[in-house]
């Protein structure tokens, strides 16, 4: 079902369907490490089996923008994506950075995790999509976090997937609606909803680089192949510049042999891409989302806090962020 979906949004450009498949590891391998990684082998083994490099503290920015654009993406449902979009967003608002997070997902669970009441806007992401003449700053609001802005979203937004279908430009249109902004941001977190819909597909089309929980269970791969294809035709048809900058494992228990084995399995499969943090499973998380905040502030000790500062670090050693 996802995959007719993503051929009828993808192949109305040139007609055409390409099932053909890449070797996954071949950017990553190409230099053996990646950008930040190269001091691997002087570390103690993470939990990716792999030797831990230090991620060190980011310098602070004398400057702002323009933003890296980045999509928290996997059609599979309850993986992650809107938990690493919020404490990601805010680890790097911590570093200074400034960040916008874009809810793109109809459920508003990222607006209402940062306590804004999604449901009662007038304006929300939908009326930008949707609507000519509003000025995205009007919608974009504060959160309780320095540095953290966000585009909320309500149900308003699952409309918008049939109603975009017959515009010029569909894939185009959230990349549209972001551009005035992107000088005043370092960086864009974009938390996709679980398709590979429209919707979805104009965030891939908005983005730099395409970061991919995956949630440390057995079928965590299971849909990861499709993920893969559909952001190799984005690539090709629509935004050459989309780049995967890593799989992160999320819900990880170092206490089961199984997830030890699933980080295994992935670290197999997408070498070097995956990232060395990896986000340990904890009811702090959960409990962070019902006090709407982030962990970083809700519970700032927290090796959850840890961990995702420790991502915001890896991504920018990388060169995912400024
Ligand atoms: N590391 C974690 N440990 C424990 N619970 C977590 C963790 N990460 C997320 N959760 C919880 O799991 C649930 C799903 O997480 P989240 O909403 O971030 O996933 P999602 O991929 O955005 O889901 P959806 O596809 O429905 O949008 C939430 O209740 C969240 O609080
Ligand atoms: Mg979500």
């Amino acid at each position: 079902m996802y995959s007719s979906d993503i051929d009828a949004v993808v192949t109305s450009r040139d007609g055409s369907v390409d099932t053909g498949t890449r070797d996954q590891g071949d950017t990553a391998s190409r230099n053996g490490h990646l950008p930040g990684t190269e001091d691997a082998a002087v570390g103690t083994v993470g939990p990716t089996g792999r030797p831990l490099p230090t991620f060190p503290e980011p310098a602070p920015l004398a400057s702002h923008g323009p933003a890296r654009v980045i999509a928290m993406c996997n059609q599979k449902g309850g993986v992650g994506k809107t938990t690493t979009t919020i404490n990601l967003g805010a680890a790097l608002a911590e570093y200074g950075r400034r960040v916008l997070l874009v809810d793109f997902d109809p459920q508003g669970a990222l607006s209402v995790g940062l306590g804004i009441p999604a449901h009662e806007l007038d304006v929300t992401v939908y009326n930008l999509l949707t609507e000519r003449g509003h000025d995205v700053r009007d919608v974009i609001q504060k959160t309780k976090v320095a540095n953290l802005d966000v585009i909320p979203a309500n149900i308003d937004l699952s409309a918008a997937e049939v109603q975009l279908v017959g515009e010029v430009a569909r894939e185009q249109i959230l990349a549209r609606v972001l551009r005035p902004v992107l000088d005043e941001y370092d960086v864009v977190l974009i938390d996709c909803q679980p398709s590979l819909g429209l919707l979805t597909v104009n965030a891939l089309t908005a983005a730099h680089g395409v970061l991919i929980p995956l949630e440390c269970e057995f079928f965590a791969m299971r849909g990861v192949a499709l993920l893969v294809e559909t952001i190799e035709k984005i690539t090709d048809r629509l935004n050459p510049r989309l780049e995967v900058d890593g799989i992160l494992a999320t819900m990880y228990d170092s206490r089961t042999l199984h997830s030890k084995e699933v980080v295994a399995s992935v670290v197999e499969h997408f070498g070097e891409r995956v990232f060395h943090t990896v986000i340990s499973r904890t009811v702090k998380f959960p409990d962070a989302s019902l006090a709407a905040e982030p962990i970083t502030t809700y519970d700032s000790t927290h090796k959850g806090a840890g961990a995702y500062r420790q991502l915001a670090r890896e991504l920018i050693a990388r060169g995912g962020a400024a």
